[in-house]
């Protein structure tokens, strides 16, 4: 018998903690997840959506797929590359406690909060939502996609050494691409030649990525996204300044310091 599904107000279906979309996130996928088999040699990159997810994986394609190295792949990023946004405390595979390596990437939440608005507001998918405040309140309610920002990633931290994981943000990565290149490369236990790290610093850079449609979910799906939008839209840190009102911001500060007071993570609000 079909279960009722319930929408939240932005159009998406509350599961164990998150929000996600109807048609993209399969059910009966995530209810394996818990179980799923994890061998020695995966790498699962984990990230609360907006964080650095297409990033991170693009340089993992670069790593290990040679085409994409020399003449670029004609396979979307998301093909070659395992990501699992939907990986939160409910849904984690038992398997990576023993298994795997986990690649975990955190972004500053008021560029996230931003990023996700956007992205909520080109998906035709959802509904859109054009006033920011109001998305801002959905947003530290945890009733956006991906659930609660605050969750995700205070719970990752609280458990990251149960797992065999690199963690870094996305302001890391934007402050010191070739630094983080070779952070990803030593964790996967790959040694790379100057010339080879240049290259991935190159070709996995915001313009190049933002050109590549095989990188941009937008263009490999047009029946969900709008096509006046792009999935790779800005990439910058603080963002959110041209966005976030005074009092948005403060009232943003005291929840934050609220939820976040034992979160071992400093992020760059702004470069
Ligand atoms: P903005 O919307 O702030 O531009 P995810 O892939 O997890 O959904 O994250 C998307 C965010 O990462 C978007 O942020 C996107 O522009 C940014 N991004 C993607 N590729 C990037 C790159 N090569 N350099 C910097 N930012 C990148």
């Amino acid at each position: 018998e079909k279960q009722k599904i319930q929408i939240t107000a932005l159009g998406l279906f509350p599961y164990k903690g998150m929000n996600l979309i109807r048609g993209v996130h399969q059910v009966q996928h995530l209810d394996s997840l818990e179980t799923f088999e994890i061998r020695d040699d995966d790498i699962v990159v984990v990230t609360y959506p907006r964080s650095g997810t297409t990033w991170t994986q693009y340089i993992l394609s670069l790593l290990y797929h040679e085409d994409q190295m020399t003449e670029g792949s004609n396979k979307p990023i998301q093909e070659l590359v395992l990501q699992q946004q939907t990986i939160n405390k409910n849904i984690r595979p038992q398997g990576l406690r023993e298994k795997g390596k986990v690649i975990y990437i955190a972004r500053n939440p008021k560029d996230v909060a931003v990023s996700l608005f956007h992205l909520q507001n080109f998906t035709k998918v959802l509904k859109s939502e054009p006033d920011f405040n109001t998305f801002l309140n959905q947003f530290l309610k945890g009733e956006v996609l991906g659930g609660s920002w605050f969750d995700h990633v205070a719970d990752w931290y609280a458990h990251k050494d149960e797992f065999d994981i690199l963690s870094m943000t996305y302001e890391d990565m934007i402050k010191d691409t070739r630094g983080a290149i070779v952070r990803i490369s030593n964790f996967l236990g790959k040694k790379l030649d100057d010339q080879t790290i240049d290259t991935i610093v190159d070709k996995s850079s915001f313009k190049n990525m933002k050109e590549d449609p095989q990188a941009r979910r937008d263009k490999q799906h047009p029946a969900v996204f709008e096509q006046s939008g792009s999935f790779i839209r800005k990439g910058k840190v603080g963002d959110w300044k041209i966005m976030f009102t005074v009092a948005q911001s403060e009232g943003f500060d005291q929840i934050y310091m609220e939820k976040m007071k034992d979160l071992a993570l400093e992020f760059d609000w702004k470069l």
